[in-house]
């Protein structure tokens, strides 16, 4: 499948190119939040700011997301870079850097977070640096609090973070209290990424299936499928759009047997009542398999889900037998 272009990020990545320049010309420090639900595209942001400003010192690291570890966000900085010329404690560093064989208890929690800084300040050598921060929500509270100190050091960089809402957080309160802290700094860049319209959505089936080729239904119904979410977006195009654009109109929905009876009995032109009599079940359930139909499908009415099943086949939806 064709590569899906970033669409409808352009004001963002605009103001963060802004930023940018700030850091350069000027050496102002910028910190820049960008937040967002999963997959709305903030890493991809954060890789088309770097693609816009390259070549750049670039420091940055992401969380391993399952089993966060003091000082992730360094340690993933740091590991495979040559560190033997920082003038700071070597043992500290080792330790920073996560090897497992160095005792933490000659430095103070204050201590490691000073030398922490000192470390990024070297690297960064006073000369104008993005700091990438990917996925803050996942970081351990000692790289959080690595970066909220960070913001707050003269350092000419462009301190660029991404996360999750806090509720998804590691740690949901201290993640919340940081970003507080982040976005708070003088001249903070704060982005909320959100879905894309379905006139985005349209954009990038236009881009892959050609010019005038998704008709508005279609579109809306890719849009509604997908809530407008990239990641999703682009995981249907490859999944089941791959076959080209008509497949993506009648994609799998992955729906259980009971719901393809539902969507048989539908087409009959029954009411949720005579199904529930039909199939033996409670009419509060039908009305349960009917919305979860309608959202796998992508419909917005029953009659949309049966025009779905019609275009289908008989697989689609599936006859009850009699009895
Ligand atoms: N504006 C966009 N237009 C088109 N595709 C996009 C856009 N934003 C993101 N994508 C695509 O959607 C997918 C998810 O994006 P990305 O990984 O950047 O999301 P994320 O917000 O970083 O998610 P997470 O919170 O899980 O890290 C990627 O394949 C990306 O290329
Ligand atoms: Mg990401």
């Amino acid at each position: 499948m064709m590569a899906v272009p970033m669409v409808g990020r352009a004001p963002a990545l605009d103001e963060l190119r802004r930023a940018w320049s700030r850091v350069h010309d000027r050496g102002e420090p910028i910190t820049a939040v960008v937040t967002g639900a999963p997959g709305t595209g903030k890493s991809a942001l954060v890789s088309a700011l770097v693609r816009a400003v390259a070549p750049v010192r670039l420091l940055g690291g992401t969380a391993r997301v399952h089993s966060p570890a003091p000082y992730d966000w360094l340690a993933a900085v740091l590991a495979g870079r040559d560190t033997s010329g920082l003038d700071v404690p070597q043992d500290a560093l080792s330790w920073l850097k996560q090897d497992p064989d160095v005792p933490r208890e000659r430095y103070t929690p204050d201590a490691l977070l000073r030398i922490a800084v000192a470390t990024v300040r070297q690297l960064v050598g006073g000369r104008p640096a993005v700091l990438v921060v990917d996925d803050l929500h996942a970081l351990d509270p000692a790289s959080l609090n690595l970066v909220a100190e960070l913001a707050a050091t003269d350092l000419p960089a462009l301190l660029l973070v991404t996360s999750q809402p806090p509720e998804a957080a590691v740690s949901p309160q201290l993640t919340a209290r940081t970003l507080q802290r982040l976005a708070g700094r003088p001249g903070a860049v704060r982005r909320h990424l959100g879905a894309l319209r379905p006139a985005e959505v349209g954009e990038i089936l236009e881009h892959v299936y050609g010019s005038g080729s998704a008709t508005a239904e279609l579109v809306a119904s890719v849009w509604r499928r997908t809530d407008g979410n990239p990641y999703r977006l682009t995981e249907l195009l490859a999944v089941e759009g791959a076959g080209g654009l008509e497949a993506l109109r009648g994609g799998d929905a992955d729906l259980t047997a009971r719901e393809r009876e539902v969507l048989g009995l539908l087409a009959e032109g029954m009411p949720n009542k005579q199904i529930a009599r039909v199939l033996g079940i409670s009419v509060r359930t039908v009305t349960v398999h009917v919305s979860n139909l309608l959202r796998k499908t992508g419909a917005a009415s029953r009659t949309e889900a049966v025009l779905w099943a019609l275009h289908r086949g008989p697989a689609a939806a599936a006859r009850t037998p009699p009895g």
